[in-house]
């Protein structure tokens, strides 16, 4: 049966999920019903991540158990950390954790999907294995050694703590606990209909979340909040900003952290984002960049707001991360901290219901060409 073409599948459903719900023309985003404004308000990080494994928010025994779960699977094995020191320095982190995930799936085989146990210690594996593997490269590739996680310590002090050997302030923790909560998961977008096609093959969670991570790295995606640093550091200064502006979109280019397939307004995520900048600068010092920031969505409002293009979650959470102290290129890779939880729960979601994707396409070349020889080419 012949079909429209969608170019990037846009606007063709591609599962049924009860994962998570986004409403673009009005700005909501809910995670198995909940309003993502109260689960940052209200929840945790790895209580958003069980909500979206199991479906329903934990009762209090059940989160002590899945945080224990957690806590206890945070260590890596001394193989990992030596892969991650034979990788060179200015190697992307995003390489380096596709690689070292990809790797785990050696040490843990969980290639029997169909073992709902086992896929339920998969995935606890891979929410409590990223940051360390992060955090181990972050340190490896300066010459530092990488430092065990700390049982006392909470996923995202320890996750902090790892980083720097430093215990961080409450703030600086709750703020970093916010930003996972937000980009815990997100609908089908690219990295996640990446995950369910390699699930549908059966492939282990390992490899599932390895190619996902591939997908998470382009600037089209994940890598964007990257780019975002990195363009307000070019402007520089709140005066720079309309000419730098222009010039960009006359050139045809994009702005980065602006513009959303789906959200027609502004992302609620960045919505959320920016008042914590807000909260978090006004306890430890403002930021040029953020500074720089607000004029950007200013001029771009004045410029692009008529093709309904607003900042997404990428403008602001690189603004926090910086001054979290976390280097620019890690800024992706915390991104998949966090969304390794809705890649797991598509996972389980998938398999309860596979499907094999295998796409149609519709062909455009040629048919019964003669092959010629190739000295007559
Ligand atoms: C996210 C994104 C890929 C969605 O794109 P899309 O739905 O495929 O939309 P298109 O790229 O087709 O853009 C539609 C129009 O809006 C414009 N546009 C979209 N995003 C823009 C941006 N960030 N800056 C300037 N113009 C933008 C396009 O130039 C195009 O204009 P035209 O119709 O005059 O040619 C796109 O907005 C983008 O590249 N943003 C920058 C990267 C980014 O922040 N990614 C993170 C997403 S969470």
């Amino acid at each position: 049966m012949p079909h429209d073409f969608m170019p990037g599948l846009a606007g063709v459903p591609a599962a049924k999920s009860a994962i998570s719900d986004v409403d673009g023309e009005r700005g909501i985003l809910e995670y198995r019903g909940i309003r993502i404004e109260d689960l940052c308000a209200k929840s945790s990080f790895l209580e958003t991540a069980s909500l979206l494994l199991s479906g329903r928010l934990p009762t209090q025994h059940e989160l002590v158990h899945f945080v224990g779960d957690i806590t206890h699977h945070r260590r890596i094995k001394f193989k990992i950390v030596d892969l991650l020191k034979c990788l060179p320095e200015q190697g992307h982190p995003m390489d380096a954790l596709q690689a070292a995930v990809a790797a785990l799936g050696m040490f843990y085989p969980g290639r029997n999907v169909k073992d709902i146990d086992n896929n339920y210690w998969s995935a606890v594996r891979l929410i409590a294995k990223l940051p360390t593997i992060i955090a181990a490269h972050a340190r490896i590739r300066r010459g530092d050694d990488a430092i065990p996680p700390r049982d006392d310590l909470d996923f995202c002090q320890n996750f902090l703590y790892m980083l720097s050997d430093h215990v961080p302030e409450r703030i600086a923790s709750d703020t970093l606990d916010v930003c996972l909560v937000l980009h815990a998961e997100h609908t089908m977008n690219a990295s996640t209909f990446t995950g369910l096609v390699t699930a549908s093959t059966l492939a282990d969670p390992y490899t599932v979340v390895a190619s996902s991570i591939g997908t998470l790295k382009g600037p089209l995606h994940g890598g964007a909040n990257e780019e975002v640093v990195v363009m307000l550091r070019e402007i520089g200064t709140p005066g720079k900003v309309r000419p730098y502006i222009e010039n960009k979109l006359k050139a045809k280019q994009k702005l980065m952290g602006f513009g959303h397939r789906v959200y027609k307004v502004k992302d609620p995520r960045a919505v959320i984002l920016q008042g914590l900048c807000g909260r978090l600068f006004k306890e430890c010092g403002s930021s040029q960049l953020y500074d720089v920031a607000i004029e950007v969505e200013r001029v771009a409002a004045e410029l692009l707001g008529e093709k309904k293009i607003y900042p997404n979650v990428d403008f602001y959470s690189g603004i926090l991360y910086d001054k979290l102290g976390i280097e620019v290129d890690c800024f992706t890779p915390m991104f998949a901290i966090s969304r390794v939880a809705g890649w797991m729960a598509h996972w389980f979601e998938q398999l309860r219901e596979n499907k094999l994707f295998r796409p149609d396409q519709i062909y455009s070349g040629e048919h019964n060409r003669p092959y010629v020889p190739i000295e007559r080419r």
